[in-house]
C-alpha cells in the first residue's frame, strides 16, 4: 500500500460492512494508509479484507500499527491454558487443542468458548473494553461456522424516540461470569472470578469517528445500574432483540485468508454452529483496547 492507494470497498449490507480486495495489509505502514483504513471502519464498522496471509506476529504487528495497545493475556486465562498460539497478542478462536487436534467436546475451553455463540461486543465486561477486533481465517468448515455482525448504529437510529430518551443516560453492568451463566457455564474458579469483576458501560455510545450514536449492549450486560435487576434485565433483553433484528444483521461466510476487522463500539457479533467433531475451524484474533 502507498499513500496513493484509494481504497474502494464494496458494501456487503445496506447499512454497514465493506469488502476490500487487492490490498496487502502487511505492507500498510504509512500513517496515511492506516488512517484511511480507520476512516473506512468509521463508515462501514466491519471491513472484510480478502486474501491476507498473515503470520501470527504480522497480524499482531498490523493491529499495533493501526491502533496501538493490544488486549493480551489478561482476561484470557480460561482459553489460553496450554496455549496453541505462541504469539502473546493472539487469542485462539478455534476448535483445536494445544496439539492442533480437534478438541474433545467436553473440553472446558470449548465450553467457555461456546459463549461466543451469544451476541456480544468483545470485552464489554472490562474497562476499558475492546475497540477493534481482527480475525484471521486459517481453516474454515465446509458449512456452518459463519460469523454474524449486527449494526448497533442502525439499530439505535430505528429505536422509538421514547426508548431513545429512556436509555440516553442509563448504564449497564457487564460481566462474563453472568453471560456464561445464562448458558449454564458456571465453573469459574475463585481466581477467575476475581479476575473478571465486570464493568459498567453506557447503554448509548457516541462514536468519536462518525459522530453516530449506538446502542451498546451485549450478552454480558446483566442489569441496569440503579434499577431493580428484573426491570433492567428485561430492558436489556428488549434492546438486544431490537439490535439484532434481521435488517441489522450481516452473515459473513469465511474463506481461508479472510481478515475481518470490526469496531466493537458500534457492532455486536456471534459465531454460528458447525460440525465441531469433524471440521477444523481455525480463526485467530487480535484486539485493541478502547482507551
Ligand atoms: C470473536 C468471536 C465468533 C466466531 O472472535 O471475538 O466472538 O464466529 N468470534 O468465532
Ligand atoms: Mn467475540
Amino acid at each position: 500500500m502507498s499513500t496513493t492507494a484509494q481504497l474502494q470497498p464494496r458494501q456487503l449490507h445496506p447499512t454497514f460492512v465493506g469488502e476490500l480486495t487487492g490490498v496487502d495489509l502487511r505492507q500498510a505502514h504509512d500513517p496515511a494508509d492506516l488512517g484511511e483504513i480507520k476512516a473506512l471502519l468509521d463508515r462501514y464498522a466491519v471491513l472484510v479484507v480478502r486474501d491476507q496471509p498473515f503470520a501470527d506476529e504480522e497480524q499482531a504487528a498490523f493491529a499495533r500499527r493501526l491502533d496501538g495497545e493490544l488486549v493480551t493475556k489478561v482476561g484470557r486465562s480460561v482459553i489460553d491454558a496450554a496455549a496453541r498460539l505462541k504469539e502473546p497478542g493472539l487469542t485462539d478462536i478455534s476448535n483445536l487443542d494445544e496439539n492442533d487436534r480437534i478438541m474433545d467436546p467436553a473440553d472446558r475451553r470449548r465450553m467457555y468458548s461456546l459463549g461466543n455463540r451469544l451476541w456480544h461486543s468483545d470485552s464489554s465486561f472490562q474497562s476499558p473494553p475492546a475497540r477493534y477486533s481482527m480475525l484471521s481465517a486459517k481453516a474454515v468448515p465446509d458449512s456452518g461456522g459463519e460469523t454474524e455482525y449486527a449494526d448497533m448504529r442502525a439499530a439505535y437510529d430505528a429505536l422509538p424516540d421514547a426508548l431513545k430518551a429512556q436509555i440516553e443516560d442509563l448504564r449497564a453492568f457487564h460481566s462474563i461470569i453472568y453471560s456464561r451463566s445464562t448458558i449454564g457455564f458456571t465453573e469459574f474458579s475463585d481466581a477467575e472470578r476475581a479476575q473478571f469483576p465486570g464493568a459498567e458501560q453506557p447503554l448509548v455510545r457516541v462514536h468519536p469517528g462518525s459522530g453516530r450514536k449506538s446502542v451498546y449492549v451485549a450478552s454480558h450486560a446483566s442489569h441496569v445500574i440503579g434499577w431493580p435487576v428484573p426491570d433492567g434485565r428485561l430492558l436489556l433483553r428488549e434492546l438486544m432483540a431490537l439490535a439484532t433484528l434481521p435488517q441489522f444483521v450481516h452473515r459473513h461466510k469465511w474463506k481461508v485468508g479472510d481478515f475481518v476487522i470490526w469496531d466493537n463500539r458500534c457492532t455486536m457479533h456471534r459465531g454460528l454452529p458447525f460440525d465441531e467433531t469433524t471440521q477444523r475451524r481455525d480463526l485467530r484474533r487480535v484486539t485493541t483496547i478502547d482507551q
